[in-house]
């Protein structure tokens, strides 16, 4: 659906100072002055990753965080009790950078766990590594996961992810599902003539095995800046795509304000529109670009270094740690979250615009450092 042309990068609250304050009074969650209110909680655990994937990091990668700027496991623990507690997060995604190269990981879910017994808890990871943690995660209290997985060929993965590790990604696939962190979700994001020619053979194999993949219009938020629209892959290419082999009919289910729009998935009756046989299982697009879903957004994101951002383009940030480490009390964390999102951005701006208009300026953190 279009969205309004205000945007992030458009928005009259670009300065911190212009910003509108939240009316007194208003204490009911994580509201914003357009009437969303955030529900889903995305915490970055670090901004370190072990993958230089060419949509997000340099190939040197950056400079890292240094250890006491990161959240603590206690604070994170106590960030999420007043998220969850007192301003109605209902769940809880982990992020990075790469969550499983924290190395206390398996402490932050238990102690997650215990203190939110019914929350579902889930983390997006590039799965290096899941296939010796796993089943201690699942032990923990997480609840599932999502892989980004971008092809399955050896040397197209390398390309993308700058490093050799198709094998372990696979492993660590293979190991989350049969240790019950199911339903496994994959993220490819799709690029021109790297890995576009491959999806349908990437939908094919996720249908195999019964995990649910989605394709993702790559957006501007990569380190190098080298973003551009016309090398990226629509969600009206990426329909076309996958209608040569399969017929895609929209998923009954509800949205439910989710980035991906699902459709149920049937094999194509060769060289007709008819579809053949049962539903194989569902696929997502993420078409964040030309089919933006900003107006339904329910999505608070808390930086590795505990600054709050109210959207995955904000480029005003709200330091949460800061003050928490000054002493705060929880109610005066929560204020300031409901102050910090307050502000969010009616929409990022980038489906109207080119990167170089002056309406949209592509963030400074790239993804890896705000987490997906
Ligand atoms: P589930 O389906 O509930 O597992 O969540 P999800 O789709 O949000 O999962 P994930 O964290 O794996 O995100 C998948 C992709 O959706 C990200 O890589 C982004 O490209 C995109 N995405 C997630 N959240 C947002 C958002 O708030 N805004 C935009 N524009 N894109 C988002
Ligand atoms: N555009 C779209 N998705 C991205 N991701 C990382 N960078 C980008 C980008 N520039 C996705 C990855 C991963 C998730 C955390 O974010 O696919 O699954
Ligand atoms: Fe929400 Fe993402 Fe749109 Fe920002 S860009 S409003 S986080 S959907």
């Amino acid at each position: 659906m279009p969205q309004p042309r205000e945007g992030a990068g458009s928005d009259p609250g670009v300065s911190a100072l212009s910003l509108p304050s939240r009316p007194a009074g208003m204490t009911a969650g994580l509201m914003d002055r357009y009437g969303r209110r955030a529900t889903d909680m995305r915490l970055s655990l670090t901004d370190k990753c072990n993958l230089r994937c060419t949509y997000c990091m340099p190939a040197e990668g950056l400079e890292w965080l240094a250890k006491q700027a990161v959240m603590s496991a206690e604070e994170i623990v106590r960030i999420v009790r007043v998220g969850v507690d007192m301003l109605g997060v209902r769940e809880l995604r982990l992020t990075g950078g790469e969550p499983l190269v924290r190395a206390d990981l398996l402490d932050i879910i238990a102690a997650l766990r215990q203190a939110h017994p019914e929350l579902p808890i889930s983390m997006t990871t590039n799965a290096v590594g899941l296939d010796k943690k796993a089943a201690g995660l699942k032990a923990a209290g997480l609840s599932r996961i999502n892989v980004s997985l971008d092809s399955l060929h050896e040397e197209t993965f390398t390309k993308l992810t700058r490093r050799p590790f198709l094998g372990k990604v696979l492993a660590g696939v293979d190991a989350a599902w049969a240790a019950g962190l199911g339903p496994v979700k994959l993220n490819a994001v799709l690029m021109r003539g790297i890995n576009d020619a491959e999806s349908p053979s990437l939908l094919a194999w996720a249908l195999d095995r019964g995990y649910e993949l989605r394709f993702i219009e790559q957006m501007p938020l990569d380190a190098d800046h080298g973003w551009t629209r016309r090398n990226m892959i629509t969600a009206a290419e990426i329909r076309e795509l996958l209608s040569v082999d399969y017929v895609l009919s929209t998923d009954p289910r509800d949205r439910d304000g989710a980035p991906a729009e699902r459709f149920e998935v049937r094999r194509r009756v060769p060289g007709s529109a008819e579809a053949a046989g049962p539903v194989l299982g569902t696929v997502g697009i993420i078409a964040s670009v030309t089919e933006p879903f900003c107006s339904d957004c329910r999505r608070t994101r808390i930086t590795a270094e505990g600054k709050i951002m109210s959207c995955l383009f904000s480029r005003e940030e709200v330091d949460l740690l800061g003050l928490l480490r000054e002493g705060a009390t929880d109610q005066q964390l929560a204020e300031r979250w409901q102050d910090a999102m307050w502000i969010k951005p009616k929409a990022h701006g980038m489906d109207h615009v080119g990167l170089d208009a002056p309406d949209f300026v592509q963030p400074d953190r790239s993804m890896s450092a705000i987490g997906g």
